[in-house]
C-alpha cells in the first residue's frame, strides 16, 4: 500500500538553486527507504519539503492518500530529526524527549509511558533525569533519536541523524535504528551519505544526484545492477574501475575489448539484444574491484602494483593498468608486494557495460 507519494517533486530557492527537479517516488507503508548521494544533490531540501519546512516550487506530495502539499508542517503528521540535530542544554533527557508531546497537549500520564517507553527502546532509561551535558555525545544523540519516536508520526524523517558519532557508535546506532524500525514499523526516510550505512539499512535506497533521483532500488540491485555509469563510480569502496571498450559480435557472443586487455566475453549476443545492436560501438565497461583475480605475469594485461592497502581481511592493491590506476580488492593478504609486475582475471560476468554518452545501463 502507498504511505507516500511525491509527484514531479521540485524546488528553485529564490537565487536560482534548483535543488531538486521532478522527483517522483512512491514509497509503501513501513518501508525503510534511504536517500543517497553527493553533498548538495538535494537530500535535506527535499525531507524538508516533505516535512512543510519548505515550500515545494512545483509539485505534490500526497501522504496517506492526502495532498499536504501546502499545509502546515504541524498538520501534517510527519516527524523530522535534523541534520545538526539539537537537544536543548537546559532540559533533562525526560524534558527533551516529551516536549513535542507536551507541545501536542498530550495527558500527562500518557506523556510519562511513551517517554519511558522510548528511552528504554534507546537504551537511555536510566539517565532521564540527567542534563545532556552529563551525557556522551552518542548518549546525547539517542535522546534526539527518542524525541522523534515519541512523536509517533506516520512518516519518520531522518537528515544523517548518525553524521556526529564516531565510527565505531555509528555502526551499534544503525543497528539499534533498525531494530527500532522493525518493531515500530514506521516508514521511515533515512538521509545519508554513507553508503555502507545506505546499503545496512534500506529497504530501498534513493540514489540522488544533481537533484534528480538518479536510481531507486535495493541495495542489491544498486550494488550489481547499476542503472548508470555515476552509480557505478559513487556506489563500492573503492567504486568500480571504468574503462572505455569496443564491442564486437563474434560467433554469438559479445565480446569486449581494448588495448591490453585480454577479450571478455560478456555473454550470448541473444541473450541481451540491446548489447548486440551496440556491437562494432565503444562503450564504458565497469569492474568492480572484488570481481577481479591477480595472476602471475605475464597474461595481456601487465599490470604493475603501485600501492598495497591491507583492511585485515582484504587487500586494496592499486595498479597501474590499461593507462590507468585501478583498485583491486582481494580478500585477506596474498602477500603480494609493490612493485610487483601482475596480471589481471576480471569475471566478465559480473562486470557491467554502460553507453559512454548517455551513462545508461546497456
Ligand atoms: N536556503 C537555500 N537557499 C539557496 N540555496 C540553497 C538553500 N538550501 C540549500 N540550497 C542549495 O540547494 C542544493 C541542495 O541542498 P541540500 O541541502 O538539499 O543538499 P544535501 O543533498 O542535503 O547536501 P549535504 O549532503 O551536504 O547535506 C545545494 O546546491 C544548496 O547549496
Ligand atoms: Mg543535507
Amino acid at each position: 500500500m502507498i504511505h507516500l507519494n511525491l509527484e514531479k517533486l521540485s524546488k528553485k530557492y529564490p537565487g536560482g538553486v534548483q535543488a531538486v527537479r521532478d522527483l517522483d517516488l512512491e514509497i509503501a507503508r513501513g518501508e525503510f527507504i534511504v536517500f543517497l548521494g553527493p553533498s548538495g544533490c538535494g537530500k535535506t531540501t527535499t525531507l524538508r519539503m516533505i516535512a512543510g519546512l519548505e515550500q515545494a516550487s512545483g509539485g505534490s506530495i500526497v501522504l496517506d492518500g492526502r495532498d499536504i502539499t501546502d499545509l502546515a508542517p504541524r498538520d501534517r503528521n510527519v516527524s523530522m530529526i535534523f541534520q545538526s540535530y539539537a537537544v536543548w542544554p537546559h532540559m533533562t533527557v525526560a524534558e527533551n524527549i516529551s516536549y513535542p508531546l507536551r507541545l501536542r497537549k498530550k495527558r500527562k500520564d500518557e506523556i510519562a509511558a511513551k517517554v519511558e517507553h522510548v528511552a528504554a527502546v534507546c537504551g537511555i532509561g536510566e539517565y532521564l533525569g540527567r542534563y545532556p551535558a552529563q551525557l556522551s555525545g552518542g548518549q546525547r544523540q539517542r535522546v534526539a533519536v527518542a524525541r522523534a519516536l515519541a512523536v509517533e508520526s506516520s512518516l519518520s524523517l531522518m537528515d544523517e541523524p548518525l553524521s556526529n558519532l564516531d565510527a565505531k557508535l555509528r555502526v551499534s546506532v544503525r543497528t539499534f535504528l533498525k531494530e527500532i524500525h522493525r518493531e515500530s514499523g514506521a516508514t521511515t526516510i533515512f538521509v545519508t551519505h554513507d553508503q555502507s550505512e545506505a546499503m545496512a539499512l534500506a529497504d530501498r535506497i534513493v540514489v540522488m544526484n544533481g537533484g534528480s533521483v538518479e536510481q531507486v532500488g535495493t541495495t542489491r540491485d544498486i550494488y550489481n545492477r547499476c542503472g548508470s555509469l555515476f552509480v557505478a563510480q559513487f556506489m563500492g569502496t573503492p567504486p568500480a574501475n571504468i574503462v572505455d571498450v569496443s564491442l564486437e559480435s563474434v560467433g554469438g557472443r559479445i565480446l569486449a575489448t581494448a588495448p591490453g586487455l585480454a577479450p571478455l566475453d560478456l555473454g550470448p549476443a541473444k541473450a541481451s539484444p540491446e548489447m548486440a545492436a551496440f556491437a562494432g560501438r565503444s562503450a564504458c565497461l565497469a569492474v568492480r574491484p572484488e570481481i577481479i583475480a591477480l595472476g602471475p605475469a605475464g597474461g595481456l594485461n601487465p599490470a604493475t602494483i603501485s600501492l598495497v592497502e591491507p583492511q585485515g581481511a582484504y587487500t586494496i592493491f592499486v595498479v597501474e593498468v590499461l593507462g590507468g590506476e585501478w583498485k583491486i580488492m582481494v580478500e585477506g593478504d596474498p602477500g603480494i608486494e609493490a612493485g610487483r609486475a601482475v596480471s589481471l582475471s576480471i569475471d566478465a560476468s559480473r562486470a557491467m557495460l554502460f553507453d559512454r554518452e548517455t551513462g545508461k545501463r546497456l
